[in-house]
């Protein structure tokens, strides 16, 4: 092997471990996925779907990319959620960002980086559109902390307004959207209580979720 040879002797190591502690672990895995879990989350190397969940091979279906955006003519994310949704019927769909985001970092200071600004520019949009509330917050730092967790409220509110979310919803397919963020201090999932179940109750959802923030943050500042 000439290439990254930890990386071979490593994964020889876990699959011997693997099949020690259950002998049919890697055959039941190639005969069928199951996974209830669809996760949308950021490329970040420090937030590894699997691993900070505790879920076993086969137990989410993942989808990542910078900032963990559901964009609406992304036709990579959405084939991943039509798999998700429609064969594989996963029963809930998490957007989870993380504090410490580079990608929103950028986002709020602005075109510098080249190609993946255009990307990023959707989180601007999610910007522009809590402008005030971004404002009345007393530096940066908490701006791009409160920033993270706007967004993925936002790209929340994105795979809600997919055709895919809302026709499962339609048939009465049991699926419920939610919106987490990681500390990459601690290692700890936070809940952005966006739990969606239906589509009637998409914009009640968000607005009390980000009211959530925005009280939060807010009210820390006058104490
Ligand atoms: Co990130």
């Amino acid at each position: 092997m000439r290439y990254l040879p930890e990386l071979f002797a490593a994964n020889a190591r876990w699959s011997d471990d693997m099949r020690a502690a259950d002998p049919d672990f890697f055959a039941g895995l190639a005969a069928l996925q199951s996974p209830a879990y669809l996760w949308i989350g950021c490329s970040d190397s420090r937030v590894p779907a699997n691993q900070i969940t505790g879920l076993r091979p086969g137990e989410v279906f993942v989808h990542r990319n910078v900032a963990n955006l559901m964009v609406h003519t992304d036709l990579n994310c959405l084939s991943v959620m039509h798999y998700a949704i429609d064969v594989l019927k996963v029963q809930h769909i998490i957007v989870c960002g993380h504090y410490g985001c580079g990608g929103v970092r950028a986002a709020l200071e602005g075109p510098a980086l080249g190609l993946i600004d255009n990307w990023l520019r959707h989180i601007q949009d999610a910007r522009d559109r809590h402008r005030d509330f971004l404002n009345a917050l007393p530096d940066d730092a908490t701006r791009w902390r409160a920033m993270c967790e706007i967004n993925v409220i936002e790209q929340v509110r994105n795979v809600a307004r997919t055709t895919l979310v809302a026709d499962a919803w339609k048939r009465g397919q049991a699926l419920v959207l939610h919106g987490w963020i990681y500390g990459l201090q601690d290692g700890r999932l936070h809940d952005l209580q966006t739990a969606l179940k239906s589509g009637p109750e998409l914009d009640l959802v968000i607005d009390q979720a980000v009211q959530a923030v925005q009280s939060r943050y807010l009210n820390v500042q006058e104490t």
